[in-house]
């Protein structure tokens, strides 16, 4: 039963007067553990390039990620999260060079694993990067995206990306039934501890533009939509079922995408299954703040650590964000 306050006895402002009231009845905690960084890397040596559309974002090549690796333990951040830009000539309608085992991907895994074994390295299995239309997976002539054909290319992409030593494979695609294809194909190989980061309820938004320009799978997906196999944005039951579906198939943590935009259905997500439940602020998300701030239009700092206290009050355990390593920066001092 919830105490009813009433004035002039009950004085809500009483424990807001001073700084260390405030201090001791603060209900969330905001700390380096929660955040995990998302990197784009490419080929090359030596290379830092700028994402053009995410201003503060760059792609680099496996020699200038190590640096960023450290910079991560440095801060007591815990995991970063690898997305590949593929080279274009390597991009097919099949995906096949998501399954090469010595393609970028697997080769950052490596050398990450090999040079920073503490640091927990997540991988997303998801077809678009490397397909020669953009898509999360293989298409039919009219262009639907094929469920179980891609679901069986998933699997052993999480496969070849847990031989190369990531801990958490994260699909985020949204085909049906690919956790529980994931999930078997990774205990049939000896990979019984590689966890399961599922993009449970990902929506069909409009705020991953300039990631698929980061990726560089903008220009291949054309004018093509993702509404076949992402979620409508105006839904948050299916997001339930979603979530119950990739838990029971044996997903360890379940994702919510984008973020602000959806605290209320990370919210409901929490109190139903709570399960071990990540948001991602996405790239659209970024860009907003990053344009409004650097204006001089919003105080950067105190509004990115607002938006992800919020992401930890509506029951987030995790924020996957491009803010990552400036926040944990910033709650250092
Ligand atoms: C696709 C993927 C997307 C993002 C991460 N993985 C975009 C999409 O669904 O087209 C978006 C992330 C962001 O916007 O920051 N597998």
């Amino acid at each position: 039963m919830r105490a009813l306050g009433r004035f002039p006895t009950t004085r809500m402002r009483r424990l807001r007067r001073t700084e260390f009231l405030r201090r001791i009845v603060c209900e969330t905690s905001l700390h380096a553990n929660d955040l995990i960084v998302p990197v784009f890397v490419q080929e090359g040596k030596n290379l830092v390039t700028p994402v053009v559309s995410m201003p503060g974002v760059n792609r680099h090549s496996i020699d200038a990620l190590l640096p960023i690796a450290q910079r991560c333990l440095d801060l007591g951040i815990a995991a970063i999260a690898i997305f590949p830009v593929v080279e274009p000539s390597l991009k097919t309608a099949d995906a096949k060079e998501a399954l090469n085992p010595s393609g970028l991907l697997p080769k950052v895994v490596r050398e990450l694993k090999k040079r920073f074994p503490e640091l927990c390295v997540i991988t997303d299995v998801a077809l678009d990067p490397y397909t020669s239309h953009g898509q999360d997976g293989v298409v039919d002539p009219a262009g639907y995206v094929l469920n179980d054909k891609t679901i069986e290319i998933l699997a052993q992409q999480a496969q070849i990306q847990g031989e190369s030593g990531a801990d958490i494979v994260a699909p985020s695609d949204m085909m049906d039934g690919r956790v529980g294809a994931i999930r078997k194909r990774l205990d049939d190989f000896g990979l019984q501890n590689v966890c399961i980061l599922s993009y449970a309820a990902k929506y069909a938004s409009n705020f991953y533009g300039p990631f698929r320009d980061a990726v560089g799978s903008k220009e291949n997906l054309g004018s093509c939509a993702k509404h076949s196999f992402q979620m409508d944005i105006a839904n948050s039951n299916e997001a339930l079922r979603e979530v119950a579906m990739d838990l029971a198939e044996g997903a360890d943590i379940v994702m919510i995408k984008p973020g602000l935009p959806y605290l209320d259905v990370l919210r409901r997500v929490k109190e139903e299954f709570g399960a071990p439940t990540f948001v991602y602020q996405v790239s659209g998300e970024y860009l907003m703040l990053k344009a409004a701030c650097s204006n001089g239009w919003l105080d950067e700092r105190a509004c990115v650590l607002e938006t992800l206290i919020s992401f930890k009050r509506a029951g987030a355990d995790a924020i996957m964000t491009y803010f990552a390593l400036e926040a944990a920066a910033w709650l250092k001092n």
